[in-house]
């Protein structure tokens, strides 16, 4: 089965085209960061335009890269959610519409999922089951997974998501949007003896996150070591940082480390935007290696967002003979334990 993925959910034009039995055969990505960089964020009637203006050039290159045309597709995916409603809207009524037109079934694609199955593009794919980290700009989650569709919510961040956390002490540092690669960037040149910042809520049990509090001690930081500036000096700001990302990734471990306790299960599964970081990464993998454990992720385009892990999804999705109906779908909130499971997860991956 050949799959046309497209995500459109915040801000990153995604477009893929996926092949059952060859794998992924193309994608490309336009990225917005340009046309929000000015805001400090994201703009959301902005990201509709800009994706109105780009997706169907993207669908036509994409294809043209995989070396099909439109007959030779199979399905759509799309992303239905979670995301800004406008954005969404886009992906949903190009994709629905392109599949009517050629008379093939669509499926509205779960954003989170697309994510969590993204290290499957990999040469050396995870095996099912395992515990999935989900940190990106908007969500934090520990999942249990079973299969496909098969998940449940372990812990989940209370207030700002791990991504969202980066980007605002990037703001308070005056660095651009998206901040979390600009903080790892400068963290290493920062020194992590100078600061020590807290590590919510891993004093107690459980697998919840919160990073509201992080933030505030961020700007008390930057306040406390700016004197009459508007900033504190270069290597302040770099040792900032450090500490920052210090506090993040420690936090991040330690729940990860639990969640495989609990469940007593070997492998860690990281996706979405902050699974890029390779702090996380080196952090998790010597950590996980003292219990015996082992650590997946995808490469670092497929751990933002992107077109191939959503054609990807809607694959497994469409070869297990699941599709939608007609209506175009844009689900802005959309809790991803309320997916349908995909059967036998036990049954070889095709
Ligand atoms: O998954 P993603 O591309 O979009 C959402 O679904 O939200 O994640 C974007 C987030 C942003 O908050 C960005 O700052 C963060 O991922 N991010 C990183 C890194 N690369 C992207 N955070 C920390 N370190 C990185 N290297
Ligand atoms: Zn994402």
């Amino acid at each position: 089965m050949r799959v046309l993925g497209i995500e459109t959910s915040c801000d990153e034009t995604g477009v893929a085209v996926y092949d059952s039995q060859a794998g992924l055969l193309a994608h490309t990505l336009y990225s917005q960061v340009a046309v929000h960089a000015d805001y400090g964020g994201v703009v959301p009637e902005l990201a509709s335009r800009d994706h109105v203006r780009k997706l169907l050039p993207l669908i036509r290159q994409t294809l043209a890269d995989a070396n099909c045309t439109g007959e030779q597709i199979d399905g759509i995916a799309y992303t239905a959610g979670p995301g800004l409603v406008g954005a969404l809207m886009v992906g949903g009524a190009v994709g629905r519409s392109l599949a009517y037109a050629w008379n093939i079934p669509a499926i509205g694609v779960h954003h989170m999922e697309g994510h969590l199955l993204a290290p499957m593009l990999e040469t050396e794919p995870p095996d099912f089951p395992f515990v999935a980290l989900l940190v990106s700009g908007g969500h934090t989650q520990l999942v249990a997974v079973a299969g496909i569709g098969r998940y449940e919510i372990l812990g989940e961040s209370l207030d700002d998501a791990a991504g969202e956390a980066f980007d605002k002490a990037a703001k308070m540092l005056d660095l651009d949007y998206p901040g979390g690669p600009e903080i790892a960037r400068l963290a290493e040149r920062g020194d992590p003896d100078r600061f020590r910042f807290p590590r919510p809520m891993t004093d107690r049990p459980g697998l919840d996150f919160s990073f509201s509090g992080l933030k505030t001690f961020t700007l008390n930081t930057v306040a406390e070591h700016r004197g009459d500036a508007v900033l504190p000096d270069e290597q302040t700001v770099a040792d900032i940082a450090c500490a920052f990302q210090e506090a993040v990734v420690d936090t991040l471990v330690i729940k990860c480390r639990r969640a495989l306790d609990q469940t007593g299960m070997k492998t860690l599964v990281i996706a979405g935007g902050v699974s890029a970081n390779r702090r996380l990464r080196n952090k998790l993998e010597a950590a996980l290696a003292r219990q015996g454990a082992r650590v997946y992720y995808a490469r670092n385009e497929f751990c933002t967002d992107n077109g191939a892990m959503i054609a990807y999804a809607g694959c497994q999705r469409l070869l297990a003979g699941q599709h939608d109906d007609l209506a175009i779908r844009a689900i802005p909130r959309w809790p991803m334990d309320t997916l349908p499971p995909l059967g036998n997860p036990d049954a070889p991956k095709q």
